[in-house]
């Protein structure tokens, strides 16, 4: 059943060019893609990796709205930054190319103008939702409404995020456009179709066969067996839009093509793009029309119909009229589901998440990629805490993998003079760490022919736990003076394993294992080598290693601090501080430390010269205290007289503008800086503990 390719064509969704890369992103496609491609790379296979921005759609025109900008404007501030991220973050592209550029424009002209001689997209008056106040036909993002399948609010015109469903905008419950908020009205427009249920028959053999041959994974199948079941659509692929690739249609030429028409050929541009620039304009087709080349799409899961089922469809309708010119259709569309940040969905417009070039402030590279890798969402949706990536970062890379590394190196240093000793008779722990390396290509390899990253990382730092079990036991140290020949075998056969690390740990931590590689110092390149070569012995004795270096500094707890004070500062999201409270418990003893009061207010007045504070005494019981509060601008005085706060008491005195303020009153602020004071439920005595 197996086919025997000759070439393995890679791509990762175009990210809209509207924002940051985040780290539920890395999770979703971008990582899983890299790992395949330097992993397919080492295997000696003739790869190529391709992305770019999508820089068309609502998705654009909106962020140019909300950030009163134009679209032009937008992409250009988030595609090189985007672009760099990604460097930054160490993915491999061969290109990362743009949908705005000329020639994107006209490889989606040239297949839309041939789908419509061709009667495949055809002319359609249909219902569609208007608003009248902003006098424009809402497309896709423009209105937001109820789904009709899943129920969930913010469903968009075109897509619910929530349950993946690609959505006819007329289906909404209770839409509203997305710029005034009013409910928009139904009115008839012409757009242009094209008839997605023509092929369903022939996309369900497709997938079925394809998973037969290269296994798809079972989110992905149901997705779209749940599609099918419904049946197939014929889908709009105009908009009443300005922003996008004019329609090459006479009549049309007002409306752009529908987003999702254009991005996806955006993989077929960006490999035109790199064949210019490699002097060899005709090379992007061995990787798009050779039927022995292996095309791998990585996406997420809310991009799963567009791959699997709208681009296929394309490029069979392509392919039925053009017998000299096949393109190849998805192997297989390796999904993930969601990555969670701190507990919750990432979510641009609350603010929550984080993103990858700040994330690389605090920390280098390889530790998000390792920490991300073991966590993938490859099955279900999963979860990032800092804890946990701190944890993994001390625990395994450096504790295991590193530690291995170091103490061969410094063992080889300080005994044999840095040179790597001869292998001697070999004893059972020999033997059997010697055949576990043999066999770790092929185990981690498998795991990644089959697009489970996790299992195949996992299975590649068993590795270096196994070795680290063989250091303890062999106890070098000892025989170092007892038997040198027995611990010269062991310190050999040691730096072949920290060799295979190098190359099987380079998918993942790419950074880290070229350093490991070039610690050992060798004449070849880890490329040079490639993956099979990671279970043989090619360190030749008497070969000269560096010494050892930190590769891998442990997180310290403060440096999580930092990065948790940057995430909070950087936006006025209250619920940002619930990473502060997972992640820094406290006891309870620490909490006694706080003494906090009933306080009765019993008087309050605005200190001059000040807009924001109030001088206020307060009943604590046993005595009267001033405190100077910053709450002017949502307290008159008037309004405080009576009330029962909660005092912090023992917070050491301070001086405001000259006054001094012996404690602090409890406040909520809200997400717009709006401020209340905590009070109680019912009068309680003043100078009652709080707790
Ligand atoms: N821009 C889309 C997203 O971020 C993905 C587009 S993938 C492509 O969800 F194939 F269509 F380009
Ligand atoms: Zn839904």
């Amino acid at each position: 059943m197996k086919k025997e390719f000759k070439r393995v064509l890679i791509t990762a969704a175009l990210p809209y060019a509207n924002g940051y890369i985040h780290l539920g992103h890395l999770a979703g496609a971008y990582l899983p893609a890299d790992i395949y491609a330097r992993y397919q790379r080492l295997k000696k296979r003739d790869v190529l990796f391709i992305c770019g921005s999508d820089e068309h759609g609502v998705a654009i025109t909106v962020s140019a709205e909300r950030e009163k900008t134009t679209p032009q404007a937008i992409i250009d501030r988030y595609h090189p930054a985007n672009k760099e991220a990604f460097e930054q973050f160490g993915m491999s592209f061969d290109n990362y190319s743009r949908t705005s550029l000329p020639l994107h424009h006209e490889t989606t002209r040239e297949f839309f103008a041939d789908f419509y001689k061709r009667n495949i997209v055809i002319e359609k008056k249909e219902q569609q939702l208007y608003c009248e106040r902003d006098a424009m036909f809402l497309a896709d993002r423009y209105v937001e409404g109820t789904c009709p399948k899943c129920k969930s609010i913010q469903a968009r015109g075109d897509q619910c995020e929530s349950c993946g469903s690609w959505l006819s905008q007329i289906e909404l419950i209770d839409p509203k456009c997305k710029i005034c908020g009013s409910r928009p009205v139904i009115r008839e427009t012409t757009h242009l179709y094209f008839p997605l249920g023509r092929y369903q028959q022939r996309l369900e053999k497709y997938i079925r066969e394809r998973h037969e041959r290269d296994g798809w994974k079972e989110n992905v199948l149901r997705y779209n067996e749940s599609w099918f079941k419904e049946g197939l659509q014929d889908r709009a692929v105009t908009r009443d839009l300005t922003w996008g690739v004019p329609v090459p249609v006479k009549g049309f030429e007002t409306k752009v093509v529908y987003v999702w028409f254009d991005a996806v050929l955006g993989y077929i541009s960006s490999t035109k793009e790199w064949a210019l620039k490699n002097k060899t304009p005709e090379a992007w087709r061995e990787y798009w029309q050779r039927d022995d080349t292996k095309y791998v799409a990585f996406i997420g899961k809310d991009n799963v119909v567009f791959h699997c089922i709208v681009f296929p469809a394309m490029l069979m309708a392509w392919n039925d009229g053009h017998p000299d010119e096949q393109y190849v259709l998805p192997e297989n569309v390796p999904a993930n589901e969601f990555l969670n940040f701190e507990g919750q969905k990432f979510s641009k417009s609350r603010g929550w998440g984080i993103d990858v070039r700040d994330f690389l402030r605090f920390f280098p590279a390889d530790t998000l990629r390792y920490a991300l890798a073991v966590n993938l969402p490859e099955k279900s949706d999963s979860d990032f805490y800092l804890r946990d990536f701190q944890a993994r970062v001390n625990n395994e890379l450096a504790d295991i993998l590193g530690n291995f590394i170091n103490r061969t190196l410094a063992f080889i240093e300080k005994n044999f003079n840095g040179k790597v000793p001869p292998r001697g008779d070999l004893n059972d722990l020999d033997i059997q760490i010697l055949e576990y390396m043999k066999q770790a290509p092929t185990r981690v390899g498998n795991y990644y022919e089959q697009y489970r990253f996790r299992e195949g990382l996992a299975e590649a730092m068993n590795l270096a736990r196994v070795a680290n079990k063989y250091f303890n036991d062999s106890e070098p140290w000892k025989t170092a003076k007892a038997d040198k020949a027995r611990c010269a075998t062991t310190l050999n056969i040691s730096t072949q394993v920290v060799r295979a690390l190098a190359i099987l740990m380079e998918p993942v931590i790419p950074h880290t294992s070229h350093r490991i590689w070039s610690l050992l110092n060798l004449q070849t390149t880890i490329y040079d080598d490639g993956w099979d070569s990671a279970g043989e012995e090619r360190v030749p004795v008497n070969h000269l290693v560096k010494s050892p270096e930190i590769l891998i500094s442990k997180i310290e707890d403060s440096q999580i601090k930092q990065i948790l004070n940057f995430i909070e500062s950087g936006s006025e999201t209250s619920t940002l501080t619930t990473i502060a409270m997972q992640t820094h418990t406290i006891t309870i003893d620490d909490f006694k430390k706080i003494d906090l009061r009933v306080g009765k207010v019993l008087s309050a007045e605005r200190l001059p010269k000040s807009e924001k504070l109030l001088k206020v005494l307060v009943d604590l019981g046993v005595e009267q205290r001033q405190l100077i509060a910053g709450i002017a601008q949502y307290y008159t005085p008037d309004q405080l007289v009576g009330k029962s706060v909660v005092v912090v008491a023992n917070l050491k005195p301070t001086k405001l503008m000259g006054h001094e303020s012996r404690g602090m009153l409890l406040a909520a602020t809200d997400h717009d800086g709006t401020l209340a004071l905590v009070t109680l439920e019912r009068d309680i005595t003043p100078g009652s503990s709080v707790k």
